[in-house]
Protein backbone atom coordinates (compact mmCIF):
# COMPACT_ATOMS: atom_id res chain seq x y z
CA UNK A 1 0.00 0.00 0.00
CA UNK A 2 1.03 3.54 -0.55
CA UNK A 3 1.32 4.24 2.84
CA UNK A 4 4.09 2.05 3.41
CA UNK A 5 6.23 3.61 0.78
CA UNK A 6 9.06 6.44 2.17
CA UNK A 7 9.53 9.06 -0.71
CA UNK A 8 12.94 9.86 0.87
CA UNK A 9 14.34 6.19 0.14
CA UNK A 10 14.08 5.85 -3.43
CA UNK A 11 17.34 6.21 -5.42
CA UNK A 12 16.98 9.07 -7.94
CA UNK A 13 20.19 8.29 -9.51
CA UNK A 14 18.94 5.02 -10.70
CA UNK A 15 16.61 4.78 -13.83
CA UNK A 16 12.82 4.94 -13.24
CA UNK A 17 10.95 1.71 -13.03
CA UNK A 18 9.16 0.88 -15.66
CA UNK A 19 6.25 -1.10 -13.62
CA UNK A 20 3.11 0.75 -12.14
CA UNK A 21 2.78 1.96 -9.42
CA UNK A 22 6.63 1.91 -8.74
CA UNK A 23 7.19 4.03 -11.64
CA UNK A 24 4.81 6.68 -10.23
CA UNK A 25 6.58 6.85 -6.61
CA UNK A 26 10.18 7.31 -8.25
CA UNK A 27 8.41 10.72 -9.93
CA UNK A 28 6.56 11.44 -7.14
CA UNK A 29 9.88 11.47 -4.85
CA UNK A 30 11.50 13.39 -8.24
CA UNK A 31 8.75 16.01 -7.99
CA UNK A 32 9.00 16.50 -4.45
CA UNK A 33 12.55 17.47 -4.80
CA UNK A 34 12.00 19.80 -7.49
CA UNK A 35 9.36 21.48 -4.83
CA UNK A 36 11.92 21.56 -2.83
CA UNK A 37 14.24 23.46 -4.86
CA UNK A 38 11.84 25.45 -6.47
CA UNK A 39 10.53 27.09 -3.17
CA UNK A 40 13.45 27.47 -1.52
CA UNK A 41 14.90 28.79 -4.59
CA UNK A 42 11.47 31.51 -4.18
CA UNK A 43 11.53 31.55 -0.90
CA UNK A 44 8.28 29.92 -0.13
CA UNK A 45 6.15 27.41 -0.03
CA UNK A 46 4.91 26.50 -3.48
CA UNK A 47 1.14 26.49 -3.84
CA UNK A 48 -1.14 24.66 -5.97
CA UNK A 49 -5.23 24.80 -6.69
CA UNK A 50 -7.61 22.59 -8.71
CA UNK A 51 -10.39 23.36 -9.49
CA UNK A 52 -12.73 20.54 -10.60
CA UNK A 53 -15.98 21.03 -13.36
CA UNK A 54 -18.52 17.89 -14.20
CA UNK A 55 -18.96 14.95 -11.72
CA UNK A 56 -18.25 12.77 -8.97
CA UNK A 57 -15.78 11.07 -10.97
CA UNK A 58 -13.99 13.95 -11.50
CA UNK A 59 -14.25 14.91 -8.09
CA UNK A 60 -12.56 11.80 -6.92
CA UNK A 61 -10.32 12.12 -9.45
CA UNK A 62 -9.15 15.73 -7.84
CA UNK A 63 -8.85 13.79 -5.03
CA UNK A 64 -5.85 11.63 -6.18
CA UNK A 65 -4.58 14.42 -8.32
CA UNK A 66 -4.37 16.62 -5.10
CA UNK A 67 -2.78 13.38 -3.17
CA UNK A 68 0.02 13.67 -5.45
CA UNK A 69 0.81 17.16 -5.75
CA UNK A 70 0.57 17.29 -1.52
CA UNK A 71 2.89 14.34 -1.34
CA UNK A 72 5.21 16.40 -3.27
CA UNK A 73 5.24 19.49 -0.90
CA UNK A 74 2.34 21.73 -2.61
CA UNK A 75 0.95 23.88 -0.24
CA UNK A 76 -2.97 22.80 -1.14
CA UNK A 77 -5.10 26.29 -1.86
CA UNK A 78 -8.70 27.33 -3.01
CA UNK A 79 -6.96 30.22 -4.87
CA UNK A 80 -6.15 30.50 -8.51
CA UNK A 81 -3.58 32.59 -7.61
CA UNK A 82 -1.04 29.84 -7.12
CA UNK A 83 2.62 28.47 -8.51
CA UNK A 84 0.41 25.45 -9.90
CA UNK A 85 -3.01 25.49 -11.27
CA UNK A 86 -4.84 22.42 -12.38
CA UNK A 87 -8.50 21.92 -13.96
CA UNK A 88 -9.74 19.10 -14.19
CA UNK A 89 -12.60 19.63 -16.83
CA UNK A 90 -16.15 18.30 -18.08
CA UNK A 91 -17.44 18.35 -21.50
CA UNK A 92 -20.61 16.42 -20.98
CA UNK A 93 -22.55 19.76 -22.22
CA UNK A 94 -21.31 22.56 -24.54
CA UNK A 95 -21.02 24.98 -21.62
CA UNK A 96 -18.93 23.28 -19.53
CA UNK A 97 -16.52 23.80 -22.26
CA UNK A 98 -17.53 27.52 -22.67
CA UNK A 99 -16.64 27.38 -18.51
CA UNK A 100 -12.85 26.51 -19.10
CA UNK A 101 -12.21 28.87 -21.97
CA UNK A 102 -13.72 31.91 -19.75
CA UNK A 103 -11.46 31.15 -17.18
CA UNK A 104 -8.46 30.54 -19.04
CA UNK A 105 -8.12 34.22 -19.90
CA UNK A 106 -8.00 34.67 -15.98
CA UNK A 107 -4.97 32.47 -15.96
CA UNK A 108 -3.63 34.47 -18.03
CA UNK A 109 -3.41 37.31 -17.07
CA UNK A 110 -2.59 35.66 -13.14
CA UNK A 111 0.63 34.20 -15.10
CA UNK A 112 1.96 37.56 -16.43
CA UNK A 113 2.04 38.98 -13.20
CA UNK A 114 3.62 34.97 -11.54
CA UNK A 115 5.79 33.81 -14.66
CA UNK A 116 6.72 30.53 -12.74
CA UNK A 117 3.20 29.56 -12.74
CA UNK A 118 2.60 26.30 -14.11
CA UNK A 119 -1.22 25.59 -15.45
CA UNK A 120 -2.03 22.62 -16.34
CA UNK A 121 -5.64 20.73 -18.13
CA UNK A 122 -7.18 17.47 -17.58
CA UNK A 123 -10.39 15.81 -17.72
CA UNK A 124 -12.72 14.59 -20.52
CA UNK A 125 -12.54 18.05 -22.07
CA UNK A 126 -8.85 17.30 -22.81
CA UNK A 127 -9.85 14.03 -25.01
CA UNK A 128 -11.07 15.77 -27.14
CA UNK A 129 -9.11 16.45 -29.94
CA UNK A 130 -10.18 20.00 -31.29
CA UNK A 131 -10.03 21.02 -27.93
CA UNK A 132 -6.51 20.30 -27.91
CA UNK A 133 -5.77 21.84 -31.53
CA UNK A 134 -7.76 25.18 -29.75
CA UNK A 135 -5.30 25.29 -26.60
CA UNK A 136 -2.49 24.52 -28.84
CA UNK A 137 -3.28 27.42 -31.31
CA UNK A 138 -4.73 29.98 -29.16
CA UNK A 139 -3.39 28.84 -25.58
CA UNK A 140 0.59 28.70 -25.87
CA UNK A 141 0.79 29.57 -22.27
CA UNK A 142 -0.60 26.21 -21.19
CA UNK A 143 1.87 24.27 -19.71
CA UNK A 144 0.93 20.49 -19.41
CA UNK A 145 -2.71 18.61 -21.26
CA UNK A 146 -3.45 15.45 -20.42
CA UNK A 147 -6.53 13.04 -20.49
CA UNK A 148 -8.73 10.90 -18.26
CA UNK A 149 -6.70 7.73 -18.91
CA UNK A 150 -3.23 8.90 -17.58
CA UNK A 151 -4.35 10.36 -14.70
CA UNK A 152 -1.90 8.06 -12.46
CA UNK A 153 0.74 9.54 -14.38
CA UNK A 154 0.38 13.11 -13.14
CA UNK A 155 3.46 13.11 -11.11
CA UNK A 156 5.57 11.87 -14.27
CA UNK A 157 4.19 14.51 -16.46
CA UNK A 158 4.69 17.36 -13.81
CA UNK A 159 8.30 16.52 -13.55
CA UNK A 160 8.52 16.05 -17.25
CA UNK A 161 7.02 19.76 -17.62
CA UNK A 162 9.16 21.13 -15.21
CA UNK A 163 11.65 20.28 -16.91
CA UNK A 164 10.93 21.12 -20.31
CA UNK A 165 10.04 24.35 -21.24
CA UNK A 166 7.22 23.69 -23.93
CA UNK A 167 3.56 22.34 -23.70
CA UNK A 168 3.44 18.88 -22.92
CA UNK A 169 0.86 17.04 -24.30
CA UNK A 170 0.14 13.35 -23.22
CA UNK A 171 -3.14 12.00 -24.51
CA UNK A 172 -4.66 8.43 -24.60
CA UNK A 173 -7.30 7.30 -26.90
CA UNK A 174 -7.68 4.70 -24.66
CA UNK A 175 -6.45 2.12 -22.17
CA UNK A 176 -7.21 -1.26 -20.52
CA UNK A 177 -4.58 -0.06 -17.76
CA UNK A 178 -6.35 0.24 -13.83
CA UNK A 179 -3.16 1.73 -11.44
CA UNK A 180 -3.80 0.62 -7.77
CA UNK A 181 -2.58 1.79 -4.78
CA UNK A 182 -1.49 5.61 -5.47
CA UNK A 183 -2.40 8.60 -3.07
CA UNK A 184 -5.56 10.71 -2.45
CA UNK A 185 -5.67 13.88 -0.45
CA UNK A 186 -9.96 13.77 0.19
CA UNK A 187 -12.17 16.27 0.52
CA UNK A 188 -14.34 15.09 3.30
CA UNK A 189 -12.42 12.72 6.24
CA UNK A 190 -15.80 11.46 6.97
CA UNK A 191 -17.11 10.14 3.37
CA UNK A 192 -15.68 9.52 0.17
CA UNK A 193 -16.03 8.39 -3.70
CA UNK A 194 -14.56 4.85 -4.26
CA UNK A 195 -14.42 3.97 -8.34
CA UNK A 196 -15.63 0.23 -8.67
CA UNK A 197 -15.27 0.83 -12.67
CA UNK A 198 -14.51 3.42 -15.31
CA UNK A 199 -15.54 4.22 -18.36
CA UNK A 200 -18.96 3.61 -20.54
CA UNK A 201 -19.77 0.78 -23.27
CA UNK A 202 -23.59 2.43 -23.80
CA UNK A 203 -23.02 4.87 -26.77
CA UNK A 204 -26.71 6.66 -25.86
CA UNK A 205 -26.73 8.66 -29.04
CA UNK A 206 -26.47 12.38 -26.96
CA UNK A 207 -23.32 11.55 -24.85
CA UNK A 208 -19.84 12.03 -25.45
CA UNK A 209 -19.05 10.07 -21.88
CA UNK A 210 -18.09 6.64 -24.06
CA UNK A 211 -15.51 8.95 -26.37
CA UNK A 212 -13.88 10.60 -23.57
CA UNK A 213 -13.76 7.72 -20.69
CA UNK A 214 -13.14 4.97 -23.03
CA UNK A 215 -14.90 1.35 -22.63
CA UNK A 216 -15.95 -0.35 -19.58
CA UNK A 217 -13.44 -1.31 -16.78
CA UNK A 218 -14.11 -2.68 -13.75
CA UNK A 219 -11.82 -3.25 -10.83
CA UNK A 220 -11.31 -6.31 -9.01
CA UNK A 221 -13.44 -6.68 -6.05
CA UNK A 222 -10.29 -7.32 -3.96
CA UNK A 223 -8.82 -3.88 -4.68
CA UNK A 224 -12.24 -2.12 -3.91
CA UNK A 225 -12.52 -3.32 -0.74
CA UNK A 226 -9.06 -3.30 0.20
CA UNK A 227 -9.50 0.40 -0.46
CA UNK A 228 -12.82 0.91 1.62
CA UNK A 229 -11.19 -1.18 4.37
CA UNK A 230 -8.27 1.45 4.48
CA UNK A 231 -10.64 3.95 4.36
CA UNK A 232 -12.36 3.08 7.36
CA UNK A 233 -9.40 2.75 9.15
CA UNK A 234 -8.88 6.34 8.56
CA UNK A 235 -12.27 7.62 9.44
CA UNK A 236 -14.78 7.16 6.64
CA UNK A 237 -17.94 6.13 7.42
CA UNK A 238 -19.49 6.13 4.27
CA UNK A 239 -18.78 5.27 0.72
CA UNK A 240 -20.21 5.81 -2.50
CA UNK A 241 -19.63 4.07 -4.84
CA UNK A 242 -18.84 5.49 -8.58
CA UNK A 243 -19.25 4.06 -12.28
CA UNK A 244 -21.08 5.08 -15.26
CA UNK A 245 -23.41 2.29 -14.94
CA UNK A 246 -22.49 0.05 -11.69
CA UNK A 247 -25.30 -1.73 -12.43
CA UNK A 248 -22.88 -3.66 -15.36
CA UNK A 249 -20.20 -4.10 -12.70
CA UNK A 250 -17.77 -6.69 -13.00
CA UNK A 251 -19.28 -8.96 -16.02
CA UNK A 252 -15.87 -8.65 -17.96
CA UNK A 253 -13.37 -9.39 -14.47
CA UNK A 254 -11.73 -12.76 -15.63
CA UNK A 255 -13.20 -13.60 -12.51
CA UNK A 256 -17.45 -12.40 -13.06
CA UNK A 257 -18.74 -10.50 -9.94
CA UNK A 258 -22.30 -8.63 -10.26
CA UNK A 259 -22.71 -5.55 -8.82
CA UNK A 260 -25.21 -7.00 -5.92
CA UNK A 261 -22.44 -9.42 -4.80
CA UNK A 262 -19.94 -6.96 -4.80
CA UNK A 263 -22.63 -4.87 -2.46
CA UNK A 264 -22.62 -7.88 -0.28
CA UNK A 265 -18.61 -7.80 -0.05
CA UNK A 266 -19.11 -4.19 0.40
CA UNK A 267 -21.63 -4.65 3.45
CA UNK A 268 -19.64 -6.68 5.51
CA UNK A 269 -16.79 -4.18 6.32
CA UNK A 270 -17.08 -3.31 9.70
CA UNK A 271 -16.97 0.01 10.59
CA UNK A 272 -18.77 1.24 7.55
CA UNK A 273 -21.80 2.46 8.22
CA UNK A 274 -23.14 3.73 5.12
CA UNK A 275 -23.12 2.44 0.99
CA UNK A 276 -24.55 4.82 -1.46
CA UNK A 277 -23.62 4.21 -5.64
CA UNK A 278 -23.94 6.36 -9.02
CA UNK A 279 -25.08 5.85 -11.45
CA UNK A 280 -27.50 3.18 -12.29
CA UNK A 281 -28.75 2.19 -15.81
CA UNK A 282 -32.47 1.26 -15.78
CA UNK A 283 -31.59 -1.31 -18.65
CA UNK A 284 -28.91 -2.84 -16.26
CA UNK A 285 -30.93 -3.24 -12.80
CA UNK A 286 -31.61 -6.52 -11.89
CA UNK A 287 -33.88 -8.00 -9.13
CA UNK A 288 -30.71 -9.37 -7.34
CA UNK A 289 -29.92 -5.76 -6.47
CA UNK A 290 -33.43 -5.00 -5.48
CA UNK A 291 -33.37 -8.22 -3.30
CA UNK A 292 -29.69 -7.05 -2.00
CA UNK A 293 -30.75 -3.52 -1.26
CA UNK A 294 -34.34 -4.53 0.42
CA UNK A 295 -32.44 -6.58 3.28
CA UNK A 296 -29.35 -4.36 3.85
CA UNK A 297 -29.09 -2.29 6.33
CA UNK A 298 -25.92 -0.12 5.25
CA UNK A 299 -27.23 0.47 1.96
CA UNK A 300 -28.95 4.22 2.18
CA UNK A 301 -32.55 4.32 0.69
CA UNK A 302 -31.89 6.46 -2.37
CA UNK A 303 -31.58 4.88 -6.32
CA UNK A 304 -30.24 7.51 -8.90
CA UNK A 305 -32.30 6.56 -11.97
CA UNK A 306 -31.55 8.36 -15.24
CA UNK A 307 -34.88 8.28 -17.44
CA UNK A 308 -33.65 10.86 -19.96
CA UNK A 309 -36.91 10.98 -21.80
CA UNK A 310 -40.54 9.35 -21.13
CA UNK A 311 -41.20 9.03 -24.92
CA UNK A 312 -40.32 5.29 -26.22
CA UNK A 313 -39.90 6.69 -29.84
CA UNK A 314 -37.04 8.98 -28.17
CA UNK A 315 -35.83 6.86 -26.27
CA UNK A 316 -35.08 4.29 -29.02
CA UNK A 317 -32.88 7.09 -30.97
CA UNK A 318 -31.18 7.83 -27.85
CA UNK A 319 -30.14 4.19 -27.94
CA UNK A 320 -31.39 3.53 -24.44
CA UNK A 321 -32.42 0.00 -24.52
CA UNK A 322 -35.86 0.44 -22.43
CA UNK A 323 -39.46 1.81 -23.25
CA UNK A 324 -41.56 4.08 -21.16
CA UNK A 325 -43.55 0.92 -19.86
CA UNK A 326 -40.59 -1.05 -18.97
CA UNK A 327 -38.99 1.77 -16.92
CA UNK A 328 -42.49 2.86 -15.27
CA UNK A 329 -42.97 -0.76 -14.13
CA UNK A 330 -39.13 -0.89 -12.91
CA UNK A 331 -40.07 2.30 -11.03
CA UNK A 332 -43.01 0.69 -9.58
CA UNK A 333 -41.23 -2.40 -8.72
CA UNK A 334 -38.63 -0.13 -6.73
CA UNK A 335 -41.43 1.32 -5.01
CA UNK A 336 -43.18 -1.67 -3.68
CA UNK A 337 -39.96 -3.05 -2.66
CA UNK A 338 -38.55 -0.03 -0.85
CA UNK A 339 -41.78 2.00 0.35
CA UNK A 340 -39.37 4.44 2.19
CA UNK A 341 -36.33 4.24 -1.04
CA UNK A 342 -36.11 7.75 -2.78
CA UNK A 343 -35.83 7.97 -6.76
CA UNK A 344 -33.41 10.53 -8.26
CA UNK A 345 -33.02 10.85 -12.61
CA UNK A 346 -32.20 12.84 -14.84
CA UNK A 347 -33.94 14.36 -17.98
CA UNK A 348 -32.93 15.33 -21.04
CA UNK A 349 -35.21 18.39 -22.73
CA UNK A 350 -35.35 18.89 -26.87
CA UNK A 351 -33.45 15.76 -28.09
CA UNK A 352 -33.83 15.88 -31.99
CA UNK A 353 -37.21 14.99 -33.11
CA UNK A 354 -38.96 15.95 -30.05
CA UNK A 355 -42.17 16.68 -30.31
CA UNK A 356 -44.80 17.80 -27.84
CA UNK A 357 -46.58 14.39 -27.95
CA UNK A 358 -42.78 13.26 -26.43
CA UNK A 359 -42.19 15.44 -24.06
CA UNK A 360 -45.88 14.64 -22.66
CA UNK A 361 -44.62 11.55 -21.92
CA UNK A 362 -41.79 12.77 -20.14
CA UNK A 363 -44.24 14.86 -17.76
CA UNK A 364 -46.37 11.63 -17.42
CA UNK A 365 -43.65 9.80 -15.89
CA UNK A 366 -42.35 12.27 -13.95
CA UNK A 367 -46.00 12.56 -12.33
CA UNK A 368 -45.88 9.01 -11.90
CA UNK A 369 -43.20 8.29 -10.76
CA UNK A 370 -42.40 11.30 -8.28
CA UNK A 371 -39.25 11.21 -8.19
CA UNK A 372 -37.52 12.89 -5.06
CA UNK A 373 -35.25 15.19 -7.03
CA UNK A 374 -34.60 15.37 -10.65
CA UNK A 375 -31.57 17.16 -12.52
CA UNK A 376 -33.09 18.60 -15.63
CA UNK A 377 -30.88 18.94 -18.81
CA UNK A 378 -31.33 21.07 -22.11
CA UNK A 379 -30.02 18.72 -24.72
CA UNK A 380 -26.72 19.85 -25.97
CA UNK A 381 -25.06 18.70 -29.04
CA UNK A 382 -22.02 17.19 -28.64
CA UNK A 383 -20.00 17.18 -32.29
CA UNK A 384 -18.72 13.43 -32.66
CA UNK A 385 -22.23 11.76 -31.67
CA UNK A 386 -25.14 10.07 -33.33
CA UNK A 387 -26.94 12.16 -32.06
CA UNK A 388 -25.28 15.52 -33.27
CA UNK A 389 -26.42 15.20 -37.04
CA UNK A 390 -29.60 14.09 -36.54
CA UNK A 391 -32.53 15.96 -38.60
CA UNK A 392 -35.52 18.18 -36.76
CA UNK A 393 -32.79 19.41 -33.73
CA UNK A 394 -35.54 21.13 -31.54
CA UNK A 395 -35.87 25.24 -31.77
CA UNK A 396 -34.27 27.19 -28.74
CA UNK A 397 -37.36 28.64 -27.61
CA UNK A 398 -39.50 25.65 -27.69
CA UNK A 399 -36.87 24.03 -25.70
CA UNK A 400 -37.08 26.74 -23.58
CA UNK A 401 -40.07 26.62 -22.62
CA UNK A 402 -40.60 22.50 -21.95
CA UNK A 403 -37.21 23.13 -19.71
CA UNK A 404 -39.51 25.74 -17.98
CA UNK A 405 -42.51 23.37 -17.76
CA UNK A 406 -41.14 20.42 -16.60
CA UNK A 407 -38.98 22.16 -13.56
CA UNK A 408 -42.03 23.43 -12.55
CA UNK A 409 -43.70 20.13 -12.51
CA UNK A 410 -40.15 18.69 -11.01
CA UNK A 411 -40.13 20.79 -8.26
CA UNK A 412 -43.90 20.47 -7.31
CA UNK A 413 -43.46 16.53 -7.33
CA UNK A 414 -40.01 16.45 -5.27
CA UNK A 415 -41.65 19.25 -2.46
CA UNK A 416 -44.68 16.57 -2.21
CA UNK A 417 -41.83 13.93 -1.71
CA UNK A 418 -39.87 15.06 0.92
CA UNK A 419 -42.20 15.79 2.73
CA UNK A 420 -42.88 12.01 3.34
CA UNK A 421 -40.67 11.87 6.49
CA UNK A 422 -41.62 15.04 8.17
CA UNK A 423 -42.21 14.27 12.34
CA UNK A 424 -39.86 11.56 12.05
CA UNK A 425 -36.40 10.96 13.76
CA UNK A 426 -34.19 9.32 11.48
CA UNK A 427 -30.61 9.07 11.13
CA UNK A 428 -28.18 12.26 9.50
CA UNK A 429 -24.83 11.89 8.61
CA UNK A 430 -23.71 15.06 9.64
CA UNK A 431 -21.20 17.25 6.96
CA UNK A 432 -20.00 20.84 7.63
CA UNK A 433 -21.24 23.71 9.73
CA UNK A 434 -24.31 25.53 7.59
CA UNK A 435 -23.06 28.05 5.24
CA UNK A 436 -25.11 30.52 6.20
CA UNK A 437 -26.09 30.43 10.02
CA UNK A 438 -23.01 29.06 12.13
CA UNK A 439 -25.01 27.97 14.76
CA UNK A 440 -26.53 24.92 12.58
CA UNK A 441 -24.96 22.42 11.12
CA UNK A 442 -26.07 20.61 7.46
CA UNK A 443 -26.57 16.73 7.55
CA UNK A 444 -27.89 14.51 4.90
CA UNK A 445 -30.23 11.70 5.76
CA UNK A 446 -29.88 7.98 3.78
CA UNK A 447 -32.53 9.27 1.47
CA UNK A 448 -30.16 12.14 0.66
CA UNK A 449 -32.38 14.69 1.72
CA UNK A 450 -30.45 17.76 3.12
CA UNK A 451 -31.15 18.36 7.30
CA UNK A 452 -30.10 21.88 8.86
CA UNK A 453 -30.26 21.58 13.01
CA UNK A 454 -28.46 22.81 15.79
CA UNK A 455 -25.05 21.57 16.69
CA UNK A 456 -21.61 22.35 16.77
CA UNK A 457 -18.27 21.43 14.92
CA UNK A 458 -18.21 18.32 17.08
CA UNK A 459 -20.86 16.66 15.05
CA UNK A 460 -19.12 16.65 12.15
CA UNK A 461 -18.31 12.82 10.43
CA UNK A 462 -21.07 11.59 13.32
CA UNK A 463 -24.74 9.73 12.61
CA UNK A 464 -26.61 10.96 14.67
CA UNK A 465 -30.38 10.64 14.81
CA UNK A 466 -32.53 13.78 14.78
CA UNK A 467 -36.15 15.44 14.37
CA UNK A 468 -37.51 16.30 11.48
CA UNK A 469 -39.36 19.51 12.20
CA UNK A 470 -40.23 20.77 9.96
CA UNK A 471 -39.68 20.48 5.37
CA UNK A 472 -38.86 23.85 4.21
CA UNK A 473 -39.40 22.16 0.09
CA UNK A 474 -35.92 20.54 -0.72
CA UNK A 475 -34.50 20.35 2.50
CA UNK A 476 -35.34 19.54 6.57
CA UNK A 477 -35.21 22.25 9.75
CA UNK A 478 -34.31 19.61 12.32
CA UNK A 479 -33.58 19.62 16.14
CA UNK A 480 -31.55 16.58 18.03
CA UNK A 481 -33.45 14.28 19.81
CA UNK A 482 -32.49 14.57 23.27
CA UNK A 483 -33.86 18.78 22.31
CA UNK A 484 -37.13 17.89 20.88
N1 LIG B 1 -27.01 17.10 -23.53
C1 LIG B 1 -27.69 17.27 -22.37
N2 LIG B 1 -27.53 16.48 -21.30
C2 LIG B 1 -26.67 15.45 -21.40
N3 LIG B 1 -26.32 14.49 -20.53
C3 LIG B 1 -25.41 13.70 -21.10
N4 LIG B 1 -25.14 14.12 -22.34
C4 LIG B 1 -25.93 15.21 -22.56
C5 LIG B 1 -26.13 16.08 -23.66
N5 LIG B 1 -25.48 15.92 -24.80
C6 LIG B 1 -26.93 14.36 -19.20
C7 LIG B 1 -27.64 13.03 -19.05
C8 LIG B 1 -26.75 12.28 -18.09
C9 LIG B 1 -26.19 13.41 -17.27
C10 LIG B 1 -24.96 13.08 -16.50
O1 LIG B 1 -25.92 14.41 -18.21
O2 LIG B 1 -28.90 13.27 -18.47
O3 LIG B 1 -27.46 11.35 -17.31
FE1 LIG C 1 -23.47 8.54 -21.30
FE2 LIG C 1 -25.38 6.67 -21.54
FE3 LIG C 1 -22.91 5.97 -20.69
FE4 LIG C 1 -24.49 7.42 -19.09
S1 LIG C 1 -24.91 5.32 -19.81
S2 LIG C 1 -22.31 7.80 -19.52
S3 LIG C 1 -25.61 8.71 -20.55
S4 LIG C 1 -23.45 6.78 -22.73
Amino acid sequence: MFNQIDLDQIDLNAEPPVNEPLRQYYYMAKLKKLVKERSEALGHPLSCCIKTFGCQMNARDSEKLRGILEIAGYKLSDSEESDLVLYNTCTVRENANQKVYGHLGYLSSLKKKNPGMVIALCGCMMQEPEVVDKIQKSYRFVDLVFGTHNIYKFAELLVTSLESHRMVVDLWKDTDKIVEDLPSERTYSFKSGVNIMFGCNNFCSYCIVPYVRGRERSRKPEDIIKEIEALVKDGVVEVMLLGQNVNSYGKNLDEPVTFAQLLQMVEKIDGLERIRFMTSHPKDLSDELIEVMKHSKKICRHLHLPLQSGSTAILKKMNRKYTKEQYLALAEKLRREMPDLAITTDIIVGFPGETEEDFQETLDVVSKVKYDSAFTFIYSKRTGTPAAVMENQVPDDVVKDRFNRLLALVQDVSKEMSLRVQGQTLPVLVESINEQDPDLVTGRLGNNLLVHFPGGSELIGKIIDVYLKECKGFYYLGELEEHK
